[in-house]
């Protein structure tokens, strides 16, 4: 049996059609550089996520650079976030000299844990970036609040998550300002690099429309110092034509979500989704003993497997001159040497997801 973790071949035969005519227009008409679709795209995933304004970029992590330098953020400021993540998440806080406060994660959702937040919170905090990680939202509810509280920012890091919600509203509506990224196996992926911020905020939406084009405010007059962010016209075309299938892929991964719960014995730990909360299973992740043990006999059977996160941010080199040390965020560690995410994609078969629980069962 060939199993696929994020099965794009198969993805690309079933949508074939609509995707190369899609691709055809914008080669006929040759308008590489935000094209018409660009624009068309914007509005589409505006009405697909309720957030008034959409900004479609070159990938995620400028999506996340866009959204801070859209708040302003400065040199010494402080944003508060997960140190398990990808590494993105804290990398745009960095790079614009800002510090990254990391606050640990609750075991069972992998996300921020939101009652630790306040008690990091500095007159130099300007915001909170909650990252919805493996596509579940975090307790937004508690960091709106606390975010009122303390006149913060939200800014959601939603790369994971396109599609989830948080009580009925899309994550990508949830922050001042969220983000998306539309990398080839995230759940709403094009075929190269791609993202999107989105917002509710009119001033914020055309100043990240402006710094995605080097702060430009007509051309070759530079508001602002921004950066070259845009999406490519092939690739807001390739979005466009599988748009109208993702409703359909969400609720695939849903129902391929609860068979790998019905299949998968009991003392295996899998995932869990809050009562108020969906998720687009950006990652379908597990907890195991013997990590690399379990790897390698599921590899030896063809079940490919990855591991998300195998170091938090907090331990990573880069991040040495924060100065942080082991034990500092011990629920992120733990779980940094156990997860193990599953394949998860609209196009896993019954058999393969039988398959897949049994050998785990069986180790
Ligand atoms: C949590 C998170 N943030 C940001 C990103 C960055 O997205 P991109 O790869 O499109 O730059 C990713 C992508 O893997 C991610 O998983």
């Amino acid at each position: 049996m060939k199993i696929d973790f994020a099965n794009l071949q198969t993805q690309y035969q079933k949508y074939k059609l609509d995707i190369d005519a899609s691709i055809h227009s914008v080669l006929k008409q040759s308008n590489y550089i935000m094209g018409d679709q660009v624009k068309q795209l914007e509005g589409e995933l505006s009405l697909f996520t309720g957030a008034k304004f959409t900004i479609t970029c070159s990938n995620g992590s400028d999506a996340l650079l866009l959204a801070l330098m859209a708040i302003d953020i400065k040199p010494g400021d402080e944003i508060i976030t997960t140190p398990f993540t990808f590494i993105s998440t804290a990398e745009s806080i960095a790079s614009l000299k800002a510090k990254p406060i990391f606050v640990d994660i609750e075991r069972d959702t992998f996300n921020i844990d939101a009652n630790q937040i306040e008690a990091v919170i500095t007159e130099k905090t300007k915001a909170i970036m909650p990252v919805s990680l493996f596509g579940q939202p975090a307790d937004m509810q508690v960091i709106q609040n606390i975010a009122q509280t303390h006149n913060l920012k939200v800014i959601i890091d939603g790369a994971q998550s396109f599609g989830s919600k948080y009580n009925d509203k899309m994550d990508s509506n949830l922050g001042d300002i969220s983000i998306t990224s539309f990398f080839p196996s995230k759940p709403f992926g094009c075929y190269g690099d791609g993202g999107a911020v989105f917002t509710n905020n009119q001033e914020y939406a055309e100043k990240i429309k402006m710094l995605r084009v080097h702060g430009q405010d007509k051309r070759y007059y530079y508001k602002y110092l921004g950066i070259g962010g845009r999406l490519d016209t092939i690739q807001a075309a390739i979005l466009k034509a599988k748009l109208p299938y993702f409703k359909n892929e969400l609720i695939e991964r849903e129902n391929i979500a609860k068979k790998y719960k019905e299949l998968i014995k009991n003392d295996i730990e899998i995932p869990i989704v809050k009562s108020n909360r969906t998720t687009s299973w950006g990652q379908y992740t597990i907890r195991v003993k013997n990590r690399d043990n379990v790897q390698k006999i599921l590899k030896d059977k063809n079940i490919p497997t990855a591991i998300y996160y195998p170091i938090p941010l907090h331990l990573q080199e880069c991040f040495k001159y924060l100065n942080h040390k082991e034990n500092n965020f011990s629920v992120a560690e733990e779980t940094s040497k156990c997860v193990l995410s599953l394949p998860m994609n609209a196009f896993l078969t019954e058999d393969n997801i039988s398959y897949i629980a049994k050998t785990l069962n069986d180790i």
